[in-house]
């Protein structure tokens, strides 16, 4: 007979579903720092749709997007969701991670039970007219990240997914490495190979913001792959340390500076003067690195208003700047005329499309791409991690929590 709930580690016989779970829950009433907004709670298992799949979660993945979701700002998810009919009044987070399929909806195509998965952290409507019209998915108005907007992700024994969002788990790694790298690993991946003509090429100087950070870490590592000469921005000798490891040209030392945050007004004089001073002093440090007065092709971007103006000055003639967050802020400042007379590109990219998700994961399967995985505990250890990025203490590279495996297992 079914039990009603498995405990954590234990499996049900593959595919049978227990009627509740554990998941670390996120309740409007504990909206504020993740440590305490996050708690593990025994909820009801939830169930399948047409084309998706139930995945009983193994390891999964840490990343930023749950942190707004603990502060239920900059989006209220649990509200937003609770406008469109979703009765749940909690959000269950989790946008990476690694799992076995173990129920499937009607008319799922590519996956069976027991397969061992990686997850694509973001849904679209297939059958939404800009997506029938053949716009790119990531570009549709039905696009949404998974376990941020949607409710139902990772952290827990059990999430639904759509059918595509299931991709081979390379087999050599462990449960918490295969749930670690592909929100990263992708997000970096569009970033610095998806926007056409500004692809990382042999020799192209590459500025990576927070070079140690699970996406700086991918960033570094996939610029060396395409044969550009990654130069990572970080805050300590620590952090400079690992980026060297993993590939950086050189690492510069954002604390050597202070020009950071909105650009003054044009009008003040001595305000500009001295911002000026110090980006022309970053810029330098740059040239150093790369050997020739020459500035970044690509800015991988996602600290936001401290930093855009920066990235924005530093970014050679022609580059592009990239951007997929604002950690810092969302005002972001830019002269005009650097951006016309130097004929420059600012692009917003976000995550990435399934091609993108596969392409990183055959890096990381064929051992060219490391995970970065730093290991951090099981379900209840969601909160504290996320409190670490909060807090820009969090440890370099990826990290993750098993939720049903064994630390360190591969099956
Ligand atoms: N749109 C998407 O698809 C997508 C996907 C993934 C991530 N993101 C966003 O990208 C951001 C970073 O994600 P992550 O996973 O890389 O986080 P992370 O692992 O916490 O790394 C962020 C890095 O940012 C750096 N940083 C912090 N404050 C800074 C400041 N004031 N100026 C410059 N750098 C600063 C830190 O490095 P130092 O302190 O050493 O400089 C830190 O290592 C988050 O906002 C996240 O939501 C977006």
């Amino acid at each position: 007979m079914t039990r009603t709930v498995y405990e954590l580690g234990e499996r049900p016989p593959m595919g049978v579903v227990p009627e509740q779970m554990y998941a670390s829950v996120i309740r409007p009433s504990r909206y504020g720092p993740p440590e305490k907004a996050f708690q593990v709670e025994r909820v009801d298992t939830p169930r399948v749709g047409r084309g998706q799949v139930l995945v009983m979660v193994m390891a999964a993945g840490i990343n930023y997007n749950n942190v707004w979701s603990a502060l239920g700002s900059p989006l209220d998810v649990v509200a937003m969701r609770g406008k469109r009919g979703d009765t749940t009044g909690f959000h269950i987070g989790g946008t990476e991670g690694s799992g076995i399929v173990w129920a499937l909806g009607e008319d799922v195509r590519g996956v069976k039970v027991g397969d061992e998965i990686v997850i694509s952290g973001v849904v679209w409507d297939e059958h939404a007219w800009d997506v029938r019209l053949g716009i790119d998915p990531m570009s549709s108005a039905s696009q949404e990240v998974f376990g941020y907007e949607t409710n139902y992700g990772s952290f827990a024994q059990f999430c639904v997914l759509e059918d595509y969002q299931c991709h081979p788990k390379p087999p050599d790694l462990t449960w918490e490495q295969a749930a670690c790298y592909v929100l990263t690993g992708a997000t970096a991946y569009r970033q610095l190979c998806g926007w056409e003509p500004h692809v990382v090429r042999p020799g192209d100087p590459v500025l990576i913001w927070g070079g140690s950070g699970g996406l700086g870490s991918m960033a570094i590592q996939i610029v060396r792959i395409r044969g550009g000469v990654p130069v990572a921005v970080v805050s300590s000798a620590e952090r400079a340390e690992y980026c060297r490891k993993l590939g950086a040209a050189g690492v510069i030392n954002r604390r050597e500076f202070d020009h950071w945050g909105r650009l003054p007004d044009v009008t003040d004089a001595e305000a500009s003067a001295r911002w000026m001073q110090g980006v022309r002093g970053f810029g330098r440090k740059f040239w150093e690195i790369v050997g020739e007065r020459r500035g970044p092709r690509i800015v991988l971007e996602h600290s936001g208003q401290d930093t855009i103006p920066t990235s924005m000055y530093v970014c050679d003639p022609g580059g592009m700047v990239a951007l997929c967050g604002g950690t810092t802020g969302y005002n972001g400042d830019l002269d005009l005329r650097h951006l016309w007379m130097r004929q420059k590109r600012l692009q917003g990219s976000h995550c990435a499309d399934l091609r993108e998700a596969r392409e990183v994961s055959a890096l990381v399967n064929a051992g060219l791409l490391d995970p970065c995985l730093v290991p951090c505990g099981d379900l209840s250890d969601v909160g504290t991690t996320h409190q670490l990025m909060y807090e820009n203490a969090n440890p370099p590279g990826n990290m993750a929590v098993v939720v049903n495996a064994e630390p360190g297992s591969r099956n």
